[in-house]
């Protein structure tokens, strides 16, 4: 089965066997044809934060599991319980229209529901993991369906138990649950900005807000290939940040734990020169330089050749290494 149309890289990519998983139920079955023929395998869910090879041996399991419901409600929150399969933007839309605000940061962030946990999305000041009940998945190594309580899931900047435990889980539903109060949270710089004047927003105005600045930042997927940010933002010392902001001072970064900083990668890849420059198929993109793209025809080859320039040009710079986000299969 051909996933160019399955991964927003864009990436001409061939699974030797594909499963679509419309049920939970359907995974105990997949997993003993895999294990019976000895078959490598991996999931995919949107395809959203993937470096595809171009081929993928084995098996593919292509999670569709869909369905989205509120479970329970009390004067204090919203309990609503998500298919692994749902596409997440329409998920926050959804929660808009059901007039259940809280997840209005995260709108417009591309991929499913059941691959949002893996890496704890985040934007604009806000993490999925404040919204999270509990979480349902396959566990391989139990070969059984097991229930994560939010903090057994260690969430974490970009991270998670599943993240640090990859080929174990396979997520199945994702259970949320929403304050009843809420409030406006506009404190990130960028939303601030399209809030001059009005300290007021509505959650509506809020989604509205990070869908205009993503679709200037970002590209879409669907007209140039990108996985979104290519880099974590790198966490360094405080000595080492007091270091580099006497020789930059205009260096980008945000308060972390006790004793760290968070920089800002795409300031830093910017500063090296790299902002809308090309290399072959590939490039980074002109509005934000923590953005590869693929121009048409690039391949994971050419992506993680850019990406080691661009590492190594930061690294002799600043002194920082930037890690790859995206999963490389
Ligand atoms: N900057 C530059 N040049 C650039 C890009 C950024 O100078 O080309 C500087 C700007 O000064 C800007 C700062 O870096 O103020 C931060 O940039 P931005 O606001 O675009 O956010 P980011 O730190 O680059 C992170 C997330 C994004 C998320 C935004 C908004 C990571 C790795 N990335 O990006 O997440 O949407 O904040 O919250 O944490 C993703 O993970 O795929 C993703 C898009």
């Amino acid at each position: 089965l051909g996933l160019k149309g399955r991964n927003t890289f864009g990436l001409d990519a061939v699974a030797d066997i594909a499963f679509e998983v419309t049920a939970p139920e359907q995974i105990a079955m997949v997993m003993k044809q895999i294990n019976e023929q000895n078959l490598p395998w991996r999931v995919l869910g949107g395809g959203s934060n993937v470096i595809l090879p171009k081929v993928l041996p084995g098996a593919t399991l292509l999670m569709n599991i869909t369905g989205q419901e509120i479970i329970a409600s009390d004067q204090n929150a919203t309990v609503i319980a998500v298919g692994g399969g749902v596409n997440w933007h329409e998920f926050v839309a959804w929660t808009l229209e059901n007039n259940l605000p809280g997840l209005e940061n995260l709108a417009l962030i591309p991929g499913t529901v059941g691959a949002a946990p893996i890496q704890n999305i985040g934007a604009y000041g806000v993490e999925l993991a404040d919204y999270i009940d509990h979480i349902e998945a396959f566990d391989i190594e139990k070969q059984a369906f097991v229930t994560l309580s939010k903090d057994a899931c260690q969430f974490s900047y970009r991270d998670s138990y599943f993240k640090q435990h990859p080929q174990r889980f396979i997520v199945t539903k994702v259970v949320f649950k929403i304050p009843k109060s809420w409030r406006a949270k506009i404190h990130y710089a960028d939303l601030a900005k399209q809030f001059e004047g009005n300290s007021n927003p509505s959650a509506e105005d809020i989604f509205l807000a990070v869908c205009k600045i993503r679709t200037h930042k970002l590209p879409d997927p669907k007209v140039i290939g990108n996985a979104g940010s290519f880099f974590h933002n790198p966490v360094i010392p405080n000595e080492q940040y007091e270091t580099l902001l006497k020789k930059y001072a205009a260096l980008v970064s945000y308060p972390d734990v006790p004793g760290k900083r968070k920089l800002a990668a795409g300031w830093l890849i910017d500063q090296c020169g790299f902002k809308g420059q090309r290399m072959g198929n590939v490039g980074v993109y002109e509005n934000q330089a923590l953005v590869l793209v693929n121009h048409g025809n690039g391949t994971a080859q050419d992506i993680l050749g850019l990406a080691k320039c661009i590492q190594d040009k930061v690294r002799k710079e600043f002194g920082v290494s930037l890690e790859i986000e995206p999963n490389i299969f």
